[in-house]
């Protein structure tokens, strides 16, 4: 037997499948796909966080026996962006498709969206839930309904292309034309297809398939507020042209949240309270910077939230940064006031700029390391 023979066929399609915490919908997540796409040549490609109930070797016991199923493990790593990425670029397959773990979405209609794609009838095809045919199905409360609809509104007034579900987790694109996207995608967050609309370019083809969204029956949804944050996050990114990092603009905004924590409180215990000023400016700087760290860690660092006793390691090498910046911010605005070059506020503003860029830099590579 030759070497060739040995080998399944080529994929002619892989579907990726984010997942966290989905090990009882991975067989029959394999078992949809394999009655769905009959007379197609797919693999499919699972891309776990680690998640601790077990999926990612839910996934490895399937794949060693079946060749078309593979998972990737990643660790100390959280979001679903960014794992369709990394699944998508794991694959040589010309066409690739994203498709939630938890079989809310309808795995029958990949064989159309695949045949729209082939054609050239589109760039991209889109599992929509919103054109003539789809529903939401009994998949959303009323709540999560009223902001997935808001959220679509918004994202077509800054989409270059009408699309009814700009929001779906299920779509599918030539490999070819997302290896071209995937080095100005944001990939942080929930909504990886907007992100491939807004990053193109150009306008892209899309051709809405419909479906229904169908309830979850195992598992729990992942959607939170923080998604919803990474969402505003997405589209502001976009705004600016990817200049100024989402991470330093989140980091930023929360600075300036301390500085209000840091008002509040000097003003209750200084201002109302007891304490004389300088015990009570002590305090409202630790409160203030423990209250940015806790943010931080929660909002712009929520890919590598820090838990359990790497969060106190974590919140003591902050204070260090931090202080070490607070002395910096001094000394500039100090040395740019006495030579006379400005006025106050501007070397105030200065010291204060110097010292965000430097907490950010300085943060995200000793206390919010990429592993
Ligand atoms: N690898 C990985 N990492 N997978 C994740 C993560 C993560 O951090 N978070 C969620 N997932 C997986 C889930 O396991 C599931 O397979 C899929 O991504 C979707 O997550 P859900 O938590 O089930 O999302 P949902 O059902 O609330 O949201 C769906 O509808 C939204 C629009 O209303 C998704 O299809 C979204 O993509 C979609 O925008
Ligand atoms: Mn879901």
């Amino acid at each position: 037997m030759s070497r060739s023979e040995a080998r399944p066929p080529l994929p002619r399609l892989a579907v990726v499948i984010p997942c966290y915490n989905e090990a009882p919908n991975v067989a029959p997540m394999v078992a949809k796909l394999d009655a769905a796409l009959a007379g197609i040549p797919w693999e499919a490609i699972f891309v776990d966080d680690d998640s601790p109930d077990g999926t990612a070797a839910k996934a490895k016991a399937i794949a060693a026996t079946d060749p078309r199923i593979r998972c990737i493990r990643r660790i100390g790593r959280r979001g679903l962006a960014s794992a369709c990425v990394e699944g998508i670029l794991s694959t040589a397959a010309p066409y690739v498709a994203v498709i939630d773990g938890d079989l809310q979405h309808d795995e029958t209609i990949l064989p159309r969206m695949l045949a729209a794609l082939e054609s050239g009838e589109a760039e991209v095809a889109i599992g929509s839930r919103n054109v003539d045919g789809g529903a939401m199905g009994e998949g959303l409360s009323p709540i999560r309904r009223m902001v997935s609809d808001g959220g679509a509104a918004l994202a077509n007034a800054a989409l270059p292309v009408k699309v009814g579900d700009p929001m779906s987790g299920f779509f599918a694109l030539p490999r070819a034309l997302f290896e071209e996207l995937a080095p100005r995608l944001t990939a942080t967050g929930f909504k990886i297809l907007l992100d491939i609309l807004l990053s193109a370019g150009r306008p892209l083809r899309v051709a809405e398939i419909p479906y229904t969204f169908r309830a979850r029956e195992a598992g729990e949804s992942k959607l939170d507020a923080g998604v919803l944050l990474e969402f505003g996050g997405l589209l502001a990114d976009k705004a600016l042209g990817g200049i100024v990092p989402l991470r330093f603009m989140a980091f930023a905004l929360v600075g300036g949240i301390g500085v209000l924590v840091h008002l509040v409180v000097l003003g209750l215990l200084h201002g109302l309270g007891p304490l004389e000023f300088g015990p009570a400016q002590w305090t409202a700087t630790l409160v203030a910077m423990t209250a940015n760290f806790l943010l931080n860690n929660r909002i712009t660092y929520r890919d590598r939230r820090l838990r359990g006793p790497r969060l106190l390691n974590g919140l003591l090498i902050f204070y260090v940064v931090c202080g070490i910046g607070a002395v910096a911010n001094v000394g500039i605005a100090g040395l740019l006031l006495r030579d006379g070059l400005v006025n106050w506020g501007i070397a105030g503003g200065a010291g204060a700029l110097l010292t965000v860029v430097w907490n950010y830099a300085v943060s995200s590579t000793l206390v919010w390391r990429a592993r």
